[in-house]
């Protein structure tokens, strides 16, 4: 099986050299000025041996520079989710620019966008930060000043971002760095417990040792491929939180493909904290995080004035005029009810034809939905927990999977095989996906068979 998976994948890194040229030349020059040639380290990880350099986005849809266009499920993994360049957004955005872009002081824009979110995620007192790993940052900080508590919780293969505290996994019971973690400042055993999601002794075992600031988790994990919360998890987590004096905090940066409201709004969750970034200003670098109101109205008071600018928490660039702008036209007129209402039957019919190829293909795999995003995974069950999630994860079947779709123009994320549905995507571009995706299982199959 592995050599021919190497052979197929021989042939679909050819056919990718030979058909994007002018990609393969920019990656070459890329590499007199950029570190390993890319310019964030991540975008390494596209398969093929060089990044498709993009032209133009609009929509659902991108072209690169050697005027091939593809139909985009990556959808800059999650951060372009309302669909490349909307228009609301993109006014909002040309507006404000001519007014101002950025002053350390608040526009009317900030109390409609705070409005806007307590409606949606119920707690009520917010901050602003430019990425979700901020928003998550600053979330842990003020919880730990709240509780004067030294650690945090996240259950084993989370991903919150590049917050320190976050890269922490289970090693046979015992808290390791995750592998790939660089230049660590403490061992994360020292600032963080983990714990198996769904495990809710686990959880009650850690959360007695009572040193523990925050839990932070996304409702349901979406960073190791998707794991849902069993009947009955969030109640516990719920509980146990309140029991022993932790802060919960929902990381919906990713689960906002659930609804208007995330998971939160849909589940009735009752988080302390929520956080969230990526496509909250279509694209913009903006992100947010709230505070419920018993937990702001314990840490009024507590921060000094004189020391407010350098605790630890904030951003010159945070809450600038330009992304308040671009938040409010977002979550006015772009990630609405509407839009929902549209994109989440789209995953539904994306899931569906996945599921009837991995049938016709005859793979021990499976395929799962949250809301407007779908995935499927090289196992035959769902996971339990992150570990599990982990363990079915194939990196070189991955390549294989996602380059032989990007050859035939379709981009899924560069992680696991994840797809997401925007508000520009249309039922046709799914079709797309379902026709590829069957033609790859079916070599795939008869490499296995053969
Ligand atoms: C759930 C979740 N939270 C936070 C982040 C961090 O977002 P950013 O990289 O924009 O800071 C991510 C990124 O993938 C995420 O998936």
């Amino acid at each position: 099986m592995l050599s021919l998976l190497a052979e197929l994948r021989a042939r679909e890194e050819a056919r990718f050299a030979e058909t994007h040229p002018r990609s393969r030349a920019l990656a070459a020059q890329a590499r007199e000025s950029l570190f390993e040639g890319v310019p964030m380290h991540w975008m390494r990880k596209w398969p093929g041996g060089f990044p498709v350099f993009v032209a133009e986005a609009r929509g659902a849809r991108f072209t690169d520079v050697d005027g091939h266009e593809y139909v985009d499920f990556c959808l800059g993994d999650t951060g372009a989710m309302t669909g490349h360049a909307p228009q609301p957004t993109l006014r909002a955005i040309a507006e404000q620019a001519a007014r101002g872009l950025t002053l350390m002081l608040p526009s009317e824009d900030a109390l409609a966008v705070a409005e806007e979110l307590t409606r949606r995620f119920g707690v009520s007192s917010w901050q602003f930060a430019l990425t979700a790993t901020d928003a998550n940052r600053f979330a842990i900080r003020l919880a730990r000043h709240l509780t004067g508590r030294p650690k945090i919780l996240v259950f084993d293969w989370c991903y919150h971002g590049t917050v320190d505290e976050t890269f922490a996994t289970l090693e046979d019971g015992v808290v390791r760095a995750r592998s790939g973690n660089l230049g660590p400042p403490v061992d994360p055993a020292e600032t963080t417990r983990v714990v198996q999601f769904n495990d809710v002794d686990g959880l009650e075992r850690e959360l007695a040792h009572s040193d523990v600031a925050v839990v932070l988790t996304e409702p349901a994990l979406t960073n190791v491929g998707i794991v849902h919360p069993e009947p009955g998890f969030h109640d516990a987590l719920r509980e146990l939180t309140r029991r022993h004096g932790a802060l919960l905090a929902i990381d919906e940066t990713h689960t906002i493909c659930c609804g208007t409201g995330g998971f939160t709004a849909a589940h009735e969750l009752e988080p302390d904290v929520v956080t969230i970034g990526k496509p909250i200003a279509g694209g913009l670098p903006a992100a947010a995080y709230g505070f419920s109101a018993e937990v702001a109205s314990r840490l009024a008071g507590t921060i000094e004035l004189e020391d407010v600018d350098v605790g630890g928490v904030g951003g010159t660039l945070a809450a600038n005029a330009l992304s308040l702008a671009a938040m409010r036209a977002t979550l006015s007129e772009v990630l609405t009810e509407e839009a929902f209402a549209r994109m989440i039957p789209l995953a539904e019919r994306w899931t569906e034809g996945v599921e009837a190829g991995i049938e016709e293909a005859g793979l021990p795999w499976h395929v799962t939905r949250l809301g407007c995003r779908a995935e499927y995974l090289f196992g035959p069950d769902r996971p339990r927990n992150g570990a599990e999630a982990h363990a079915a994860g194939n990196f070189e079947l991955e390549r294989f999977t996602h380059l032989y779709a990007l050859n035939r123009g379709i981009l899924l994320t560069p992680f696991h095989n994840m797809a997401l549905m925007s508000p520009a995507t249309t039922e046709a571009d799914v079709d797309r996906h379902t026709q590829v995706f069957r033609e790859g299982v079916l070599e795939l199959s008869a490499a296995v068979g053969s």
